[in-house]
């Protein structure tokens, strides 16, 4: 409670606000400004009056918070909160594919490293993926470094989605089975089943509703059932049962944890805080070319940057 009462007196004296991604432990989420998934959480930080950014998820969400926000300075509070997806591409791996299809456009996942999102055509997150490449003139498209978000978007749109590498993944959302929905759907034949596109195809074909994790609160504001079966990280948990207290959620499998997601604690949320650490920082040329792939595809999905 004392560390709780520090970091909220603590950024309100120093004018800093704190970004928190949906798998962030409840407590947290509950010290943020914003709880959001990583596309709510970049475009909310730009119209944050403040100068510094305290983001507590992966080092992927806060550079892509950087990217938006040059200006402005942006901690981590572990600067080793790192999202393994992210690494499973190199530059390498996409020079060797873009050889191999010159014509096909590359889409690359938020979940990238930022050098990587610099080479891309178009940088999605797994709330508008699919639209973006139906949107696409192109039916041939170089997609990754999630080959199970790469398959969920071949299938909603009927194109054909090479994955970049091959078997580029989640080692969490791996860890949500067939086996372990059956289990779930048997025990709760009533619930429905929510699951997050990075899950594999097998387990995709099970569920009742895939999306982000912001568009699970939106699916569940939208549906009645009283008890649901969630297919992703378990913070997602947390989020899930405050913002709708009068409804049951279970995870589908309970140990599904992301490692570098939980590396971030109220302790060193506070010390970044009182020490003002870690900066990310994040090359001006770089950031650059990210930001064209940015409104490059929000071009194509129609919408506008400055007015999120
Ligand atoms: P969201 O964009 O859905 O929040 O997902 C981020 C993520 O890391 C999924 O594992
Ligand atoms: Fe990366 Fe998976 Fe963790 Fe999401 S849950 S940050 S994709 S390792």
């Amino acid at each position: 409670m004392r560390l709780k009462e520090e970091i909220e007196n603590l950024k309100k004296r120093k004018n800093i606000a704190i970004l928190a991604h949906n798998y962030q432990l409840d407590e947290i989420q509950r010290v943020a400004d914003i709880v959001g998934d990583s596309l709510e959480l970049s475009l909310k930080s730009m119209k944050l009056d403040v100068d510094t950014i305290i983001f507590a998820g992966v080092k992927f969400m806060a550079e892509q918070v950087k990217v938006l926000n040059m200006e402005k300075r942006i901690l981590m509070p572990d600067p080793g909160a790192i999202c393994s997806l992210a690494h499973m591409i190199s530059k390498e791996i996409v020079v060797e594919y873009k050889k191999k299809f010159p014509e096909a456009p590359l889409v690359i996942y938020v979940n990238a490293p930022t050098e990587i999102k610099a080479l891309a055509d178009y940088v999605v997150t797994s709330a508008n993926a699919a639209d973006l490449v139906a949107r696409l003139d192109e039916d041939i498209i170089l997609f990754g470094p999630d080959a199970n978000l790469a398959d969920h978007v071949a299938q909603k749109t009927g194109k054909k989605v090479i994955p970049v590498p091959p078997m580029g993944h989640c080692y969490v959302h791996l860890l949500i089975t067939i086996y372990d929905v059956k289990k779930a759907k048997q025990k709760y034949p009533d619930a429905p089943i929510i699951v997050h596109p990075e899950v594999p195809r097998e387990v995709r074909k099970f569920a009742d509703y895939i999306g982000s994790t912001g568009q699970m609160i939106k699916i569940v504001r939208n549906i009645n059932a009283k008890r649901i079966l969630i297919g992703t990280e378990t913070g997602m948990i947390y989020r899930l049962k405050r913002e709708f207290p009068n409804k049951e959620f279970i995870p589908i499998v309970e140990n599904a944890v992301c490692i570098g997601m939980k590396k971030n604690t109220l302790e060193k949320i506070l010390y970044s805080l009182q020490n003002e650490v870690y900066e990310v920082d994040v090359k001006p040329s770089v950031a650059n070319n990210v930001r064209k792939a940015i409104l490059r595809t929000f071009e194509v999905l129609g919408l506008s940057l400055i007015h999120i």
